[in-house]
């Protein structure tokens, strides 16, 4: 079974073992509560490198006060349990102290148009948060590459502007959203659902699916859009916002013309706060 890692300067010794005979390394940066959408980064990883390394750290610096950091699901045994089958090299599963010491004073803060509007608008925390320990992350196992979900698709820009922009020499590769039978994207939150939630939770995709299929066929940008939204709130989501961005740099889009159009949504459903996004 993989080595389990939980300090700073293991984690070195290690990862210079791995790096014997210049193996390439991937690293997967999870939260644990693992699912199959995790077990797909890690299933990428291995074809893209030589030896895996998946992180398992719950980080604090990206929850706000007011969010689920306590309550967020924490499955230790069952994730490594998981990771075995994987034939994972090594797992970094830091403590809180471990990755941020006391006396800790430095942030890493992304700007710019990946950052601007849509998540940053209703967790303005977040990205500071993702960006710091994954900035950690990566100078902590200086990894060839890295894997993230486009489940959240922009975490991987922000993530990808950063590794660039800091020189990190890191390449971010994006990996495709695994989704229940039903089309709800799978998440480490979906257990926070009740069974009624649960029957309801795929709107999301289906009004996703409804505006995307309304946009190629040509009809007017803003009511295919206008389209989805309400299927999301007849379903009695709590809507967060609604919109097409462009894929690539996630600026507004007026048009299909101005494409490629990447449809990202985040809503409610009690207090449940779920987000998914599709290409059109
Ligand atoms: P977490 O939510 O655990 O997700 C870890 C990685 O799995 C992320 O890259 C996420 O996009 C990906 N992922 C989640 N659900 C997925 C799905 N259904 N299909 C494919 N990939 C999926 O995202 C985080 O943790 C944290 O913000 C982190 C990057 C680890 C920094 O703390």
């Amino acid at each position: 079974s993989p080595m389990v890692i939980r300090t700073v300067p293991a984690l070195r010794r290690a990862v210079e073992a791995l790096r014997a005979r210049k193996a390439t390394v991937a690293l997967v940066p999870t939260m644990g509560a693992l699912h199959d959408g995790h077990v797909s980064l890690v299933q990428l990883a291995r074809r893209r490198a030589q030896k895996v390394v998946v992180s398992i750290f719950v980080n604090p610096t990206q929850f706000a006060p007011t969010e689920d950091f306590g309550s967020y699901p924490r499955t230790l045994k069952a994730d490594l349990a998981r990771l075995t089958a994987e034939k994972v090299d090594l797992i970094w599963n830091p403590d809180v102290k471990a990755m941020y010491p006391d006396g800790f004073a430095t942030r890493i803060v992304p700007e710019g148009p990946a950052t601007a509007g849509l998540e940053d608008r209703f967790r303005p925390h977040f990205f500071g948060g993702v960006a710091t320990v994954v900035g950690k992350l990566f100078t902590q196992v200086r990894p060839d590459v890295a894997i993230f979900g486009e489940k959240d698709f922009q975490q991987l820009r922000v993530v990808t502007q950063m590794a660039a922009d800091l020189d990190l020499g890191v390449k971010v590769i994006g990996s495709r959203t695994v989704r229940e039978r039903d089309g709800l994207a799978m998440s480490s939150r979906n257990v926070y659902l009740s069974p009624e939630e649960r029957q309801i939770a795929p709107t999301l995709y289906r009004a996703m699916k409804e505006s995307a299929k309304r946009l190629k066929a040509g009809g007017d940008f803003e009511a295919a859009m206008e389209a989805g939204r309400e299927l999301i709130t007849a379903a009695g989501f709590a809507l967060d916002y609604f919109e097409a961005r462009h894929a690539g740099t996630l600026g507004p889009i007026t048009s299909m013309k101005e494409g490629p159009v990447r449809i990202l949504v985040a809503a409610k459903l009690g207090t449940t706060r779920l987000i998914d996004n599709i290409g059109v």
